[in-house]
Order: C-alpha cells, then sequence, then structure tokens
C-alpha cells in the first residue's frame, strides 16, 4: 500500500523551510525505490514544530518536527515511513497536548487533509451543512446561523444571522457575499491558515450565505501579503466550480453561486469593510460613512454581506451539526469556538481553537508557555494593533467579548502578541499613534490630524517635557479620537495608548537618562 507522508505548504512552515523538507523527501522516496507519496497539507498550527512531518502507518498518523532538510535522511534511516523512533518524533500528532486541549469545530479538518482535494473534503464531513442548507428556506438558514449564537469573527463581534437577515429581507436585483480576507491585525494568521489549508469550508460557508440571503455572487478580498492563500484559493474555486459545487446549479439545485477572488494592495484600513467594499470597486480604500449599511446598500450599491473569513468558515458545522451544537459551547454572549492565534515572544506560538471562556492567563500561561526568551511576561496586546495591552494583574479576564470590553480591552480577531518585561510600554504606547497616522484613511480629523499630534505629545512626554501636562494632553486626544473618530481606526487607538498608560505608568515617568539629556 502507498504511504502518504504529509508535509505542510501552509506559509508558517514554508518560511520554516518546508519547501526544502518537501524535496528531500520526494529525492529519498526515489533513492530508496520506496511505494510512498507526498501531500501537500495546510498547518495544524503548532508552529514551534513546523515543519511538521506526518505519515500515515497502519497505527495511525506519526509526527516528526521541526524538520529540516538536514534531517530527512536520518529520518528515512529510522524508519519514518513506518513510523520508527527518532529525535525528532513527536507521536500522534492529536496526543500532543497544544492539540490535544483545543476544540476544533472551524478547523477540523486544517493540517489533515489534501487542502486541494473535493473528495478529502467529503471524507471529512464537507459539504454536508451545504446540503441541508439546500434543503432549506433562506429564512430557515439565517435562523439556525442566528440561533447558533455566531458573532463576527471579524472584530466587532456583530452576530452574523442578525446582518445575514438585513440581506434577506431588502429587495435588490442583485446581492453579494463579500468575504474580508484581509487580516491585516497584528499576531494573527487563522484566515490564512484556513485558506491554505482548508478552502473549501470557505467556500461552502460563503455559497450557504449566498443561498440564506438571494446573493448570487461572491468575493474573497485577500491582502496581497499571502500569495499562497491567493494561489490555493483560486485553485479551490475552481475544482468546486468543475465539480458543480458553485456554478449555476449549485450540486445540482436550483441555486446559482460563484465567486471571485480579488486581491488587495496592502492597506490596513481597506479591512475596514466600507473602505474594502471602494477597494473592490476600484477606488481609493477609503472609509464609507454609515449609514447606510452594507447590508443594504454594500458593494456597487447592492446589499451585501461582508463577513470575515472564520465567521463564514464557521457557517458550515453550524449547518451540519444543528445550532444548538454550535451553542453549546462558550459562555454568556460568546457562543462556539474562537481560534485564538499566540504570537509575539511566546515560547508556543500557534493557533488554539477553543470555546469561549479560557482565562488571558491560561492562554497565555499554559498554552503559550509563557515567552520564549524565558524572561517574564509583562504585557500581553489582545486583539491586534487597536487593542489593549493586558497587565498580569488581569489574566483572569475570561476570552469573552463582554468580558474583554469591561476591562476597556477587545478581542478582535484573537491574536495575542505576548511582551516580556523587556518592552517599554512607552514605545508600544507611541507605536500605537504613530500606525494609526500611518494607516489612517484620512478622511476624519481626530484620527488624520490626531494621530500625527498623538505621537509628537509622547514624544514629549518620553522627552520629559512638561511630563504631566503631556500626559493629560494624550489622554484629552484619546478620548477626542474615541468618540470623534468616522471609524475604529481612529476610534480604537486610543485602546492600546489608555491601556498602556493606566497598566504601565511606570514606563511614563522620565527615566534617568531622560533627565540628564533635559
Ligand atoms: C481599521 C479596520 C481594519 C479592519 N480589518 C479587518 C480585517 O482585516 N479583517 C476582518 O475580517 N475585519 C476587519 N475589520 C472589521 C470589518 O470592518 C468588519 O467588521 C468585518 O469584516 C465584518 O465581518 P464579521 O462580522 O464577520 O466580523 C476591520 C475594521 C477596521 C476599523
Ligand atoms: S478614523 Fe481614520 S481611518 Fe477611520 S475614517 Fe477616520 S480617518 Fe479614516
Amino acid at each position: 500500500m502507498t504511504v502518504t507522508i504529509y508535509i505542510p505548504r501552509d506559509s508558517g512552515a514554508l518560511a520554516l523551510g518546508a519547501e526544502k523538507v518537501a524535496k528531500a523527501v520526494a529525492q529519498e522516496i526515489e533513492t530508496r525505490g520506496l511505494d510512498a507519496k507526498i501531500v501537500r497539507n495546510g498547518s495544524r498550527g503548532l508552529y514551534w514544530l513546523e515543519p511538521m512531518v506526518e505519515v500515515a502507518t497502519e497505527a495511525g498518523r506519526v509526527a516528526y518536527g521541526p524538520v529540516s532538510a538536514k534531517d530527512v535522511a536520518s529520518l528515512f534511516g529510522a524508519g519514518l515511513i513506518a513510523g520508527g523512533e527518532h529525535k525528532l518524533s513527536l507521536g500522534d500528532p492529536e496526543k500532543i497536548p497544544f492539540l490535544a486541549k483545543q476544540t476544533r469545530l472551524t478547523f477540523a479538518r486544517c493540517g489533515i487533509t489534501d487542502p486541494l482535494s473535493l473528495e478529502d473534503y467529503r471524507t471529512h464531513g464537507g459539504l454536508k451543512g451545504l446540503e441541508n442548507a439546500i434543503a432549506m428556506t433562506p429564512a430557515d438558514v439565517v435562523k439556525q446561523v442566528t440561533d447558533s449564537g455566531l458573532r463576527g469573527r471579524g472584530g466587532a463581534g456583530f452576530p452574523t444571522g442578525i446582518k445575514w437577515k438585513t440581506v434577506l429581507d431588502t429587495t435588490a436585483d442583485r446581492k453579494y457575499i463579500v468575504c474580508n480576507a484581509d487580516e491585516g491585525d497584528s499576531a494573527t494568521f487563522a484566515d490564512r491558515m484556513i485558506m491554505e489549508g482548508d478552502p473549501f469550508v470557505l467556500i461552502e460557508g460563503m455559497t450557504i450565505a449566498g443561498i440564506a440571503t438571494g446573493a448570487t455572487k461572491g468575493f474573497v478580498y485577500i491582502r496581497s501579503e499571502y500569495p499562497h492563500a491567493v494561489a490555493t484559493m483560486q485553485k479551490a474555486v475552481e475544482v468546486a466550480r468543475k465539480a458543480g459545487v458553485l456554478g449555476v446549479n449549485v450540486m445540482g439545485s436550483p441555486n446559482a453561486f460563484d465567486m471571485e477572488i480579488r486581491v488587495g494592495a496592502g492597506a490596513y484600513v481597506c479591512g475596514e469593510e466600507t473602505s474594502l467594499l471602494n477597494s473592490l470597486e476600484g477606488k481609493r480604500g477609503i472609509v464609507r460613512a454609515k449609514p447606510p449599511l452594507p447590508a443594504i446598500q454594500g458593494l456597487f450599491g447592492k446589499p451585501t454581506v461582508i463577513n470575515n473569513v472564520i465567521s463564514l468558515a464557521s457557517v458550515p458545522i453550524v449547518m451540519d451539526r444543528g445550532a444548538q451544537h454550535y451553542k453549546d459551547f462558550g459562555m454568556g454572549r460568546s457562543r462556539g469556538t474562537i481560534p485564538i492565534q499566540i504570537a509575539g515572544n511566546a515560547k508556543h506560538g500557534g493557533l488554539f481553537e477553543a470555546a469561549f471562556g479560557l482565562t488571558l492567563g491560561e492562554i497565555v500561561d499554559e498554552i503559550g508557555g509563557g515567552t520564549v526568551t524565558g524572561r517574564p511576561v509583562k504585557a500581553v496586546q489582545v486583539g491586534g494593533p487597536l487593542g489593549a495591552y493586558f497587565p498580569r494583574s488581569l489574566f483572569d479576564t475570561p476570552f469573552d467579548y463582554e468580558a474583554f470590553a469591561a476591562k476597556d480591552g477587545l478581542i478582535g480577531h484573537a491574536g495575542i502578541t505576548v511582551f516580556d518585561d523587556s518592552a517599554d510600554m512607552l514605545k508600544q504606547a507611541r507605536f500605537a499613534m504613530e500606525f494609526c497616522a500611518i494607516e489612517s484613511c484620512g478622511k476624519c480629523t481626530p484620527c488624520r490630524i490626531g494621530s500625527t499630534r498623538g505621537v509628537e505629545t509622547i514624544d514629549k512626554i518620553a522627552h520629559n517635557i512638561e511630563p504631566e501636562k503631556n500626559l493629560a494632553l494624550v489622554t484629552d486626544l484619546c478620548n477626542t479620537m474615541k468618540f470623534g473618530s468616522l471609524c475604529a481606526l481612529g476610534g480604537f487607538t486610543p485602546y492600546p495608548v489608555m491601556s498602556a498608560i493606566n497598566h504601565f505608568p511606570e514606563d511614563f515617568r522620565p527615566t534617568p537618562v531622560a533627565q540628564a539629556a533635559e
């Protein structure tokens, strides 16, 4: 029997040498005349073990990692093909604690299947949700999604079903489904992992969204920094179209749905939904005032569902297992699972899908394993560049939209950046203002001008120029930005700035060096 060897083609694994490993493995198979084939899978999301090579043995999968090209000969020498022991042996990947402790609903297939094999997708439960959706009325599909409690995973946490209902209830000659795959937040890579590791789940989710709302066309807007995701999605759309999953009769039904992949040009603000729609229309990526909501007047002025990759990719499991199954996971109003992305100075960086409710401390200390430098964790930024910095004293905060909001923070797209005690929080606050100044679309004054004034004022504090007065000025400026900005870029930049000031006041006092320089 031909043995399958899995070597990820995920961007993260590629960055760590997976391509060279794949070449070396192919070479060994050939020179040793082995009956084996290579499948380029997605990543399981255990990045400190990438490239992680897996072999499908009769007793199940056996993993090795992190594998470099120079290890390959010795791995084959140790009998890798039959799961032989080696110093890089990891055993059954599902038993690695980081993976064993997860609840994988959205990422159930990621790293397991061949991303571009529709047959593999079906074998592992794919397309069941779509089949169920086709047999239901659009209103019932929308009800299922609403009842599941699924909220947008792009940042704002808006209930997905309610958004879909608005589009369903709006009459128009054309409607669109737009998938936001701009994934600009720091520490985030869940969207990319899905697009590279299980693209059909996104295609299935978008098709269900189309059937539920009456939209016949979908667009995936992917950031240009993700060439591998773009290529995989393009190929997957072709495969789905050929198989009749996309097209004029979706899976033989009277429903039509097709989609296109579009590539962004590298602006953080183009992840903001209205700016993204402008960019998709070929216009400058500038934020639109709301109302009208995109659900009523979105792409080309038509009713549009705009959802994040993970929101859409979570729909097939809801439609397969039912709303209640999904809703049974989580806490409070945060239902289901969330793919937490651990990055920065973390020992075990990667993707951890879990039901809402884990505390920040559990995520950082236990799952993430503390810092890679071995120094104490000083702060974690949750929710990307617009998210607050959390000190250790707030590590008991459960991962839940409302609990984070109550601590003046946000979950956002669930990226966590870990910092050790060498971090200078004044520099981080300055960086937040600088980021906003660089990425501002320029439409409104509090953001466009405020962010630049913010950088200047924080610089004055750093140089001990009237520090008390300038701290008060930054606080005042943050209030103006928070309440006066048109979108969350200007409106949320105060979160990292004020959390740094409030939780780490010692970093905003003049240092002896700064005093000496005065
Ligand atoms: C500056 C800015 C950048 C954003 N970037 C992203 C992004 O990269 N991906 C994303 O899904 N949502 C992003 N959002 C949120 C979107 O505006 C929008 O809320 C989301 O696409 C809606 O989908 P959801 O309901 O599925 O989360 C961003 C918002 C702002 C203000
Ligand atoms: S807050 Fe900033 S990014 Fe948002 S609309 Fe205003 S200027 Fe543009």
